[in-house]
């Protein structure tokens, strides 16, 4: 499921709110309500002021006056939309319950009328999930992920094959005189490509949810194979946690990678790719090299922050985490891993052209 479905519960329940699914449906009943879903994106700001009396109303002075300050509060106090919901619903009373379409939708107003557009845009999008084509609101010119894009493999590449050389030379480790890598989130195969330049590496398969990635992927693999028949490569196609769910054990692999795609996940689908991880890597020996987008990246602070304070909606409506280096650690222990490198790279990654970005590059390994 992607992220924002389940970043969106995980911000209803950091809310206290203990039935998420109502939630969401509650807003989306005051979204059609307000005739958001009606398909003109061009005209929600409109809407939302048309419907400000009301809104006010409903909320009754006490929640009114709380959201009065929900701008300052998000971008110049450290706050995120997690508390605010959390002391909404303490504020709630019985003449005036905890609305959260009334609540909701007077945020994006306030965001709205501070010259905040496109925050209002995706935190709507982000809450809403009406469908209808926001891109009016929300254009994005700047952004570049690029990831269809053929290009030079991700430095994490060579990070991973240098290491596994060092650990084979140095420890006698045979564990991975052999290489079989599972990809997780492999798209047009640009990091694929730079590991099957090894020659240790004898096998890989690429799980990417995109057909069209994988077409191209293909395409580009041909030359490889042609040169390598003995080497093992085969791409599936779907979303990457069901694919893991029903990875056969005996499927085993010694070096599970993942580079830019984990961010597509929550904390609770991270915890389960790192147990299913653990039931095809060998304790000990096994690695799970992965890249993700880390605290002070370009995207990091823009947008809406949702909660615990480094989750965001970033303004191209997808949400995303952004790590410390010691929340990434503890995360990584917490699961049962043992970090063999943690290192914060700078440099462009699929955010906005010619911008550097930070990323962690990490390799662990299940712990014995
Ligand atoms: C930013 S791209 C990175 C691609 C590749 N790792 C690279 O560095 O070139 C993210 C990739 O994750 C894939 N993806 C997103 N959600 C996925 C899911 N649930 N299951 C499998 N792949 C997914 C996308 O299709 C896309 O190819």
């Amino acid at each position: 499921m992607p992220a924002n479905f389940t970043r969106r519960r995980d911000l209803f329940l950091d809310a206290g709110l203990d039935d998420p699914e109502a939630a969401i449906a509650q807003i989306r009943e005051d979204a059609d309500a307000i005739g958001l879903a009606d398909g003109d994106a061009s005209t929600i700001a409109d809407k939302l002021r048309a419907t400000q009396h009301a809104r006010s109303d409903l909320l009754g002075p006490v929640l009114d006056r709380l959201l009065a300050d929900a701008s300052e509060w998000l971008f110049d106090r450290g706050g995120d939309l997690a508390t605010i919901l959390w002391h909404a619903r303490r504020l709630a009373s019985d003449n005036h319950p905890c609305h959260l379409g009334g609540i909701a939708f007077t945020i994006a107003h306030r965001l709205f009328t501070s010259g905040r557009e496109r925050e209002a845009a995706a935190l709507l999008r982000f809450l809403v999930e009406v469908e209808f084509d926001w891109g009016d609101l929300y254009q994005q010119p700047g952004v570049a992920y690029e990831f269809f894009k053929a290009r030079e493999p991700n430095p994490l590449v060579w990070e991973l094959l240098k290491y596994i050389e060092r650990r084979v030379n140095e420890t006698a480790e045979r564990g991975l005189d052999q290489v079989r890598i599972l990809e997780l989130g492999c798209g047009t195969g640009n990091d694929a490509l730079g590991l099957v330049s090894s020659e240790r590496v004898v096998a890989y398969r690429g799980i990417d949810i995109s057909e069209s990635a994988l077409d191209s992927h293909r395409q580009r693999m041909k030359p490889v194979l042609a040169a390598r028949p003995e080497l093992h490569h085969d791409l599936t196609r779907g979303d990457l946690v069901s694919v893991l769910r029903s990875q056969p054990v005996q499927d085993r692999f010694n070096v599970a990678y993942s580079y830019s795609s984990l961010h597509y996940f929550n904390s609770g689908e991270l915890r389960e790719i790192f147990d299913l991880a653990r039931r095809i890597l060998e304790p000990g020996v096994g690695l799970f090299a992965f890249g993700i987008k880390g605290h002070a990246s370009i995207w990091d602070g823009q947008g809406v922050p949702l909660y615990r304070p480094d989750v965001w909606v970033n303004l191209d409506g997808q949400s995303r985490w952004f790590p410390s280096k010691t929340a990434l650690a503890d995360m990584i222990v917490r699961h049962g891993y043992e970090i063999r490198f943690h290192e914060l790279h700078d440099h462009w990654s699929y955010s906005e052209r010619g911008e550097r970005d930070v990323f962690h590059f990490v390799v662990c390994s299940p712990r014995k």
